[in-house]
């Protein structure tokens, strides 16, 4: 027999030296949720392990980020229900949830700051977006409401923003508005090929963030289509995202690696709440090994994502620190 592809797994040594995909703390975002009131760390029922952190208990709660060598996270901003309205005005307040965390977290690290910039946890009716008179999301007009939010949360300090809302036309409009401000450096991470997806029903519960009508089917994508993710990826790279994310990302790894090839930007996919639910849920009972974890996020960058959004970002930069002083110590 000339060819035995056993050879290169005969042991450790030589299956990490042929090994092709690898995962580090600096390839992970951790996403984290923001609300009103203090001494507040709230744990997320549908998201074991995750929590809504008042302002104030934030930047230990970075401390604890950053020990774990994880340096990037995505902020999230869940306001009081008082201050919902017809069009996510406290999305843009100077004063509003995401710009008073970003200023305290900034106040006490350097942590690299990427925020989540949408309507729907700032909406009455839960929407990503303005409403027309039949309730349907006005496109063109959420634009500018998405521009000034992602501006704001800029000067607030943010250092990358990431529109999530999938308006067409909304890197460019945010782009456009950066620019005029001067902040041509901060960059555009773009949810460019999100699809409507039962994947993010935990997340919902976790930001009040459900829609009281209808769905979100006429904005984000089909999950039946493939081809239509190339399409979305090439129109955000045109208007200047900097990333091109895709969301979900476990069960759509056929669409990360079918823009691998075309996009030249870095990309990032979301392993998204309902993503975490299930795999927490299955590891808390024992069902499988926790080393689930670690092979689910290989998948992810296997598949060609270069940075993964993931609430497990924590536990598994404490993982691969505990290997690596291991393999030292061999
Ligand atoms: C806001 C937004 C959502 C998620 C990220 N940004 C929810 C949605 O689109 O309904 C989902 C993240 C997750 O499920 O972890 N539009």
């Amino acid at each position: 027999m000339i060819n035995r592809p056993r050879r290169l797994r005969l042991n450790e040594k030589i299956r990490s030296l042929v090994r092709e995909t690898s995962l580090q703390p600096q390839d992970l975002i951790y996403p984290m949720f923001v609300t009103e009131g203090r001494g507040v760390k709230q744990e997320i029922a549908a998201m074991p392990g995750q929590y809504r952190w008042s302002v104030d208990l934030l930047p230990a709660a970075i401390r604890e980020v950053e020990e774990a060598g994880v340096g990037h996270i995505m902020l999230f901003g869940i306001p009081a229900p008082e201050d919902h309205d017809e069009i996510g005005s406290a999305a843009w307040a100077p004063d509003g949830i995401v710009q008073r965390a970003i200023a305290e977290i900034k106040s006490h690290s350097d942590i690299f700051i990427t925020t989540d910039v949408c309507l729907c946890e700032y909406t009455s009716h839960g929407h990503c977006g303005q409403l027309d008179a039949n309730g349907y999301v006005d496109n063109d007009k959420t634009l500018e409401l998405l521009a000034k939010t992602a501006l704001s949360h800029v000067e607030a300090g943010a250092d990358m923003v990431a529109p999530s809302d999938m308006m067409d036309g909304r890197v460019a409009a945010i782009r456009a508005r950066l620019d005029e401000a001067g902040r041509v450096n901060t960059p555009i991470m773009s949810y460019a090929v999100k699809y409507a997806s039962n994947f993010y029903g935990p997340f919902r519960e976790a930001a009040n963030s459900a829609p009281q009508h209808g769905d979100r089917k006429s904005y984000q994508m089909d999950y039946h289509n493939g081809r239509e993710a190339e399409l979305e990826a090439a129109l955000d790279v045109a208007e200047g995202a900097d990333i091109i994310m895709v969301k979900p990302a476990l069960p759509y790894l056929d669409v990360v690696a079918r823009l691998r090839p075309q996009i030249k930007q870095p990309m990032a996919a979301y392993c998204v709440s309902g993503e975490y639910a299930m795999l927490q849920l299955a590891v808390s009972q024992g069902l499988v090994q926790p080393d689930i974890i670690y092979e689910s996020h290989i998948a992810i960058k296997r598949a060609g994502a270069d940075i993964i959004l993931t609430y497990f970002a924590k536990e598994l930069a404490w993982t691969l620190q505990a290997d690596e002083l291991q393999e030292v110590k061999q």
